[in-house]
This record gives C-alpha cells, sequence and structure tokens, in this order.
C-alpha cells in the first residue's frame, strides 16, 4: 500500500497520463482527476502534492479550463507543467505572453543551480516543448531556475511550488523523471514507496468490500491479459464458486485463438464457459460499415449472450471486467462534452444499462502494472507477455463490413505475419502487431493469369501505454519475406502494404 498520493488535475493534455505513469514508475502513486474538482475532494485525498497538467488552450482563451489555484496551495506543494505553470505564474501575479511564436520539439534547457545540476548530472538538459504562451515574468517569491536556448524561461520555483516549460513526463525527455523526483522527493518531501506487489493485496481487499452483500461475479473474459489477470485475481480472493467465468467466442479472435486460451484458463483453474456465439454476432455484423456502429453493436451483443446464457441458480450480483486506466481516462473527455475519439476500450462499447453492478479493480493499473500482477499470479510467460488485442476483435481490422470469407482471409494472413514475427524473435519488441484487411482490391499477376484480390495492411508499433506509439522500423528482408508468404499462401490476398503512422496523428486500431 502507499501512503503517498498525488493527484494530477488534468487540464486537458494529451501527455496528462505520463504524468500518471512517470510518477509510480518512480515510486509514488498518481491519480487523475479534472482540473475542476472541488477543494473539499482534493482534501478528501489528502495529496503530498498536487500537479497541474499542461492543455492544449492559451491562458487567455475564452473558456479555457481554469480555476483558483491559492486555494489548493495550502493543501499540498504544486507543480504546474506547461499550461499548469502559465496558470500559476498568472495567479501569483507574474506576467504570461500570448503565443505569437512558441517553441515545439527538441531543445535544450540549462539549469542555474547547482542543486538542479547535480541531480541532472550537468547544467544541460535535452527536454520537449510544445507551448505557445510563455511566462515572461516570474511571480514575486519565485525564482527562474532554468532557460532555454533561446532564452525563455523554463522552470520556476518557490518555497512550494515549481513550474516547468517542458513535459518533463515525455520519453523525449532525457531524464525527465529526476526531474519529478525532484519535486516529490525535495518539495513534497514524500518517500517513494508504491510498486505493484503492494497493489494486489490492495485490490483483494478491495473487491471483497466491494462484494461483501454476498452474490456470485460474472467475469467476462476476452482472451487477453487484463481479463485473464482479473479472473484470477477474483478466483483465489473468492474462491471459483463465486467468480463464473465466460468467454464468448464471438468468431471475431485470431485463428485457433479460441481454443488455445481456453486450454489455458482450464489450466489456472477458472470455472469458465466457452459460449459459442460466431453466428450472432456475423450476423448482427452484416452490412455494418460505419466503425462506431460496429463497435456499439458487438459491446450490445456481449451483454445480451451473458443475460441469455447466465443461470438463474449461480446467483449472479455483479459483472466483473478488466478495464485499465488508460480505458477509463481515454472515454473520459476533459469539459465532458468534448471529442469521444473512437468509443473504445472495454468501456465505450457497452451499452448504458447493464444488468448487474459492474466492478473494474484494476481500473487504476496501466498495461505494464497489469502484467507484472500477471507474473505475481503465476499466469505463464507466453501469456503475459501476448500483444494487447481489442474486445471488438478483427471486426475492426476487416475495415468496412465484416463477412466470414473476409473474416478468415484475414485470419490466415495475420497467423502468417505473427508465426514470423515470433519466429525472428521480433514479437517481444513491439508493443502490438496486426494485419488489416482493407476494403479494396487492386490487380495483381499470379502464374500466368490477371488477379484482382484483396490488400493486406501490415502494423506493428511501439509504445509504452497505447496512449502513443511509434512504427516498428522492420529490417526490409523481414518485410519482403512475410510480403511473399502472405502472397504466396493466401489466395485472395495479392498486395501487402506497411503502415508508417504513428499515433498521434493516427490511432493503432484503423477503425
Ligand atoms: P487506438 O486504436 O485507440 O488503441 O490507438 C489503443 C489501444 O487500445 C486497444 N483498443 C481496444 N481495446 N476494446 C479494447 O479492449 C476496444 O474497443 C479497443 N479499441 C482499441 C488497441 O488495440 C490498442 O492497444
Amino acid at each position: 500500500m502507499s501512503t503517498n498520493y498525488f493527484l494530477i488535475l488534468d487540464f486537458g493534455s494529451q501527455y496528462t497520463q505520463l504524468i500518471a505513469r512517470r510518477l509510480r514508475e518512480i515510486g509514488f502513486y498518481s491519480e487523475i482527476k479534472r482540473f475542476d474538482l472541488s477543494v473539499d475532494e482534493i482534501k478528501k485525498l489528502n495529496p503530498k502534492g498536487i500537479i497541474l497538467s499542461g492543455g492544449p488552450s492559451s491562458v487567455y482563451d475564452h473558456g479555457s479550463p481554469q480555476r483558483e489555484l491559492k486555494k489548493l496551495s495550502p493543501i499540498a506543494p504544486l507543480l504546474g507543467v506547461c499550461y499548469g505553470m502559465q496558470l500559476m505564474a498568472l495567479e501569483w501575479g507574474g506576467e504570461v505572453k500570448g503565443g505569437t511564436s512558441g517553441e515545439y520539439g527538441h531543445q535544450t534547457i540549462h539549469w542555474k543551480d547547482s542543486l538542479h545540476q547535480n541531480l541532472l548530472g550537468g547544467d544541460q538538459q535535452k527536454v520537449w516543448m510544445s507551448h505557445g504562451d510563455s511566462v515572461v515574468k516570474v511571480p514575486p517569491y519565485f525564482r527562474v531556475t532554468a532557460i532555454s536556448d533561446s532564452g525563455s524561461i523554463a522552470a520556476i520555483e518557490s518555497d512550494r511550488m515549481m513550474g516547468l516549460q517542458f513535459h518533463a513526463e515525455v520519453a523525449h525527455t532525457e531524464k525527465g523523471s529526476e526531474v519529478l523526483k525532484y519535486f516529490a522527493e525535495k518539495i513534497c518531501r514524500a518517500q517513494p514507496d508504491w510498486k505493484t506487489g503492494s497493489m494486489l493485496e490492495k485490490i483483494k481487499v478491495e473487491v471483497l468490500a466491494a462484494t461483501s452483500k454476498g452474490g456470485n461475479i460474472l467475469c467476462a473474459l476476452s482472451g487477453g491479459v487484463d481479463s485473464t489477470v482479473l479472473a484470477q485475481i477474483l478466483t483465489q480472493t473468492l474462491g471459483s464458486e463465486r467468480v463464473h467465468c465466460m468467454f464468448v467466442d464471438h468468431g471475431l479472435l485470431r485463428k485457433n485463438e479460441a481454443e488455445e486460451v481456453l486450454n489455458i484458463y482450464k489450466k489456472l483453474g477458472l470455472n469458465i464457459r466457452l459460449i459459442k456465439a460466431e453466428e450472432k454476432f456475423l450476423g448482427a455484423l452484416a452490412g455494418i460499415d460505419d466503425p462506431e456502429k460496429k463497435r456499439k453493436t458487438i459491446g450490445g451483443l456481449f451483454i445480451d449472450v451473458f443475460k441469455e446464457n447466465v443461470r438463474a441458480e449461480w446467483n449472479i450480483a455483479y459483472l466483473a471486467q478488466g478495464t485499465l486506466y488508460p480505458d477509463v481516462i481515454e472515454s473520459v473527455s476533459l469539459h465532458g462534452t468534448g471529442v469521444t475519439i473512437k468509443s473504445h476500450h472495454n468501456v465505450g462499447g457497452l451499452p448504458d444499462i447493464l444488468p448487474f453492478p459492474l466492478i473494474e479493480p484494476l481500473k487504476f493499473l496501466f498495461k505494464d502494472e497489469v502484467r507484472n500482477l500477471g507474473r505475481e499470479l503465476k499466469i505463464p510467460d507466453e501469456f503475459v507477455g501476448r500483444h494487447p488485442f481489442p474486445g471488438p476483435g478483427l471486426a475492426i481490422r476487416v475495415l468496412g463490413a465484416v463477412d466470414k470469407k473476409k473474416l478468415s482471409i484475414l485470419q490466415e494472413a495475420d497467423a502468417i505475419y505473427i508465426r514470423e514475427l515470433k519466429k525472428h524473435d521480433l514479437y517481444h519488441k513491439i508493443w502490438q502487431a496486426m494485419a488489416i484487411l482493407l476494403p479494396v482490391r487492386s490487380v495483381g499477376v499470379q502464374g500466368d493469369g490477371r488477379t484482382y484480390s484483396y490488400v493486406l495492411a501490415l502494423r506493428a508499433v511501439t509504445s509504452q501505454d497505447g496512449m502513443t506509439a511509434d512504427w516498428f522500423d522492420f529490417p526490409s528482408q523481414f518485410l519482403r519475406q512475410v510480403s511473399n508468404q502472405i502472397t504466396n499462401q493466401v489466395k485472395d490476398i495479392n498486395r501487402v502494404v506497411y503502415d508508417i503512422s504513428s499515433k498521434p496523428p493516427s490511432t493503432i486500431e484503423w477503425e
């Protein structure tokens, strides 16, 4: 258990989650809340430190997210990152210049005092900037602690406050974690005490409390790591008689995946039932080509299938889901009305009214934390290291309307791709790899004949948490080999392309 709690107030930055990640990595438990969380709520959380995230707005924009920071500073030390620092400077009487020109991308900054220089091993630091507004005059009682190469104020500090114009949380900032550690240890005087290991006991206690009124749990298994870890925790905590696991084979899984996963579930000793519902899902999806509609249809059907198959004698009182932290955050938008990028991740595809109250014990964890839990629970490494796979399965990798034929073309091609990745020792270097069947056909030539067949896209990305991602730079020999094998072995594909888009601006999945 952690005694330190760091609160991150989200002013809308795409990097807010990374602040939480970095803090946890260096041993400080942290959670993200909306920027306008009430002072009373904040006091109840008893934070050791409060971080004001960056955000896309200018502090001078009409309707930009703002709050009275002077009510927060008595509660705990404050760290303002980018937009957060600008708000801080304004509130305490400094000056912020609205963005006519800013700093974007890599910059070098110079720390002015020996304390920072010692911690960072020198006065220079390569950082990632992304700002239009700049602090041009520091408030009274603050001092400038770092200046950027282009002469702008890069960091400020007072006794209990710190402002960073750069994003210490992104991987492009060298030694960014050291800067966050400085805030946590030197300014907030906290000692690191968070590790995933602390989490297992905490989750078990929470599960016991959440289910203490009696009744049993229906745990939906997807074949992925998250739901498997969840089922294992529930089973260990409550016993297999109370935890009814249901694995719905919606026909949208990878080739042979249903049987493979089922065997693992059985080995783990889960109380598992396999429901074959391929026809139902494919029937409902027939002719639907809008990605959001596909997701919603699948989410709705999952619930229907659960309802149809639950038996009264199981005495089910809760539905358990392996929702993770990025799912929760990405599904909530800053202003409550903002844009939903994709209705997504376990949560978004489900209908509003569920037949049972939902319990989501993993919803404060990141993927790598769940993988660590999996290892602690002795789930085989081969399974824990599997690439993430979306709930709607291959339905969102057959672009446009899905049918049985297209699915089996994709399954064959995908199986070759994944097999080759493993053979070449590349699988574990990649966060996620997938084949995508495009809804276009192109002309080719095979043997002496002209073909008019499907185009397949391959995607492989590196990522830390699925929030941002970069395409994987394969040796060209590998791509050549996979492309040959796919076009030779899968009759309906005559062309293979490789996706070289990062996230953002693309997403990992194509739909
Ligand atoms: P995107 O495509 O948004 O995906 O960049 C980020 C990560 O989330 C996974 N993903 C899903 N997982 N249900 C899930 O359980 C979904 O509906 C869903 N959509 C995307 C995706 O595979 C990637 O790991």
